[in-house]
């Protein structure tokens, strides 16, 4: 098994330890957005349309451009861009940040030129301007260790215009679960291929971790498993620390569908 440099220490356990064991040293473990893993997290991404759904129908009322914070390949960017809106896409990882440049290369100029991408940290940026809306979607807020958070909500305070709204997803845990908890769905990505999504959680835990293996992995030849541990944010301890963070929440919204877990909406207005 090879293993990408980001990964060494990340024990897999459970199904998904089963799973690279059985494909031996065709197993290459990677992060789902470094080099390796950001084309399996494109090609999952964006298959389902629920929370897209839903932003877009908070973005119609709040007029102005868009700040898309930890924006990937453009899931929510490219829908977004259809609205009309200008949009500023802000991400970490040069891979993920790569795709998203590759598929606007790909778009007619008039939308196009409609879109900044950003290379900066979500939770320390200053981009010397403000925005209708700025959007931390895909319950990405949990990607942020709790230490980190606070600058996120000060760095996003900084770039609302006045009557702008951050929305921002989280995931909504059952506080009444026990036990380990490891599920697996089939994920079909856009390319046709289709994975086996193993995610992995503890009741009470404040990390899930989420593994993508290909279903049909080929008899021979490299087979990329692409894993990463996300945090576990509920809603109310996000509402919590928005409050103590200057903002008022106005609306909290359920997102139907995302799977296992239920996913929520949270539209916020800094005071
Ligand atoms: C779950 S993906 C969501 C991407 C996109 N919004 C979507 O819906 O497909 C999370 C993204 O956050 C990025 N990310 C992680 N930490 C970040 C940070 N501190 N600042 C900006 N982006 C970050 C990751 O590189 C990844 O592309």
């Amino acid at each position: 098994m090879l293993l990408s440099p980001a990964l060494a220490g990340t024990p897999l356990t459970g199904r998904a330890a089963e799973a690279v064991a059985g494909l031996g040293e065709q197993a290459v473990l990677c992060d789902l957005y470094d080099e390796a893993g950001a084309p399996v997290y494109h090609d999952i991404a964006g298959t389902t349309p629920h929370e897209v759904r839903e932003l877009l129908a908070a973005l119609r009322r709040l007029p102005g451009p868009v700040l898309d914070l930890a924006a990937g390949s453009g899931r929510l960017t490219f829908p977004f861009l259809g609205l009309g809106r200008e949009v500023t896409a802000l991400e970490l990882s040069e891979d993920m940040i790569g795709l998203l440049r590759e598929r606007l290369a790909a778009t007619p100029p008039s939308l196009r030129g409609r879109c900044t991408p950003v290379r900066a940290d979500m939770s320390d940026f200053a981009l010397g301007r403000r925005f209708g809306a700025v959007v931390l979607g895909t319950t990405s807020v949990s990607l942020l260790p709790p230490e980190a958070r606070p600058g996120l909500y000060r760095c996003v305070r900084e770039h609302l215009a006045p009557g702008g709204r951050f929305l921002i997803t989280t995931v909504e845990v059952d506080p009444a679960a026990d036990g380990t908890d490891e599920s697996e769905i089939l994920a079909e990505g856009q390319s046709g291929r289709t994975y086996r999504m193993i995610e992995q959680w503890s009741a009470g835990a404040t990390t899930r971790t989420v593994t993508m293996i290909p279903a049909e992995p080929p008899a021979e030849g490299p087979v990329t498993v692409a894993t990463t541990t996300i945090g576990v944010l509920p809603a109310q301890r996000l509402i919590a620390e928005l409050e103590q963070a200057g903002y008022a929440v106005r609306s909290l919204t359920p997102v139907p569908g995302g799977g296992r877990h239920h996913d929520v909406l949270l539209e916020a207005e800094a005071l």
